[in-house]
């Protein structure tokens, strides 16, 4: 695969799971690059269909929301509201404490915790936490300021939105195994969760979906607009048929 947009590689170490993000045993992070290339290529699919405002986002699968919250600093200026849902209720926990980090206070309250840890241990380990917590505060000045937040637990196989709701992306790292397991339906919810959401999806929504590279991701409500493989995963965009 070659990347289109993030062509180039840079230091992701500001985004270092545990450093600012918040980290927690059984949570998992994901490259960065990749994740602003598939949400750049998501972007692009989207201006083909016509939609070129700022984008509602969900993950069903959200985990520590690692993803939507990296996202969120490196292209929060596109997009409106980031709905996150998880079916287990402890790791939503760590979901809420990162995506507050997208908001003023949230942030704010993180940098006075690293700075208190500074004081207590003077480790430079947090002197690095401080550095990143500011580089992350100024790309934090480019987030839509009215960016809303939303943060639910559910199976994603029956997972449902509020009337009315419309998303316009759904960007999701499905459980693959080592860390993460399929709850209740187990792989089968991902059919579910495709009939499930196809109410609450906008017209010209795209899905991009993470998996291994060994499952195929296909649906008869939809077409898959196009696939790549990187490593052990396999990336595949959605559009409603
Ligand atoms: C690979 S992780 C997602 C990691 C996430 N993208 C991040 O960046 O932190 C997959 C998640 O799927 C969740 N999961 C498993 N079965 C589920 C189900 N039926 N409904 C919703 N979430 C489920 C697990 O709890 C796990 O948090």
């Amino acid at each position: 695969m070659k990347y289109i947009y993030e062509n180039e590689q840079k230091n992701y170490q500001d985004f270092a799971s545990g450093r600012v993000l918040y980290n927690q045993k059984g949570a998992t992070a994901f490259p960065v690059r990749l994740a602003s290339e598939i949400f750049l290529r998501s972007k692009a699919y989207l201006e083909e269909r016509g939609h070129d405002g700022t984008i509602t986002i969900y993950d069903p699968f959200c985990g520590g929301a690692y993803l939507l919250t990296v996202l969120g600093f490196l292209h929060g200026r596109y997009l409106s509201r980031i709905i996150a849902s998880d079916i287990d209720e402890n790791i939503l926990n760590l979901a809420r404490r990162n995506l507050a980090l997208l908001t003023t206070d949230g942030l704010e309250q993180r940098i006075e915790e690293i700075k208190n840890n500074l004081l207590l241990y003077g480790k430079e380990s947090h002197e690095e936490a401080l550095e990143s917590a500011l580089s992350l505060k100024a790309l934090q000045a480019d987030i839509n300021e009215g960016l809303e937040i939303e943060c639910f637990q559910a199976d994603a196989g029956k997972a449902q939105l509020p009337a009315g709701e419309k998303v316009d992306l759904v960007l999701t790292d499905l459980p693959y195994g080592q860390i993460t397991h399929w709850s209740n339906a187990g792989e089968n919810t991902l059919d579910l969760f495709l009939e499930n959401i196809e109410p609450s999806l906008k017209p010209a929504a795209i899905l991009a979906i993470i998996g291994v590279k060994e499952q195929k991701i296909e649906h008869n409500r939809y077409n898959r607009i196009k696939h790549f493989t990187i490593g052990k995963r396999r990336i595949s965009f959605l559009e409603l048929k």
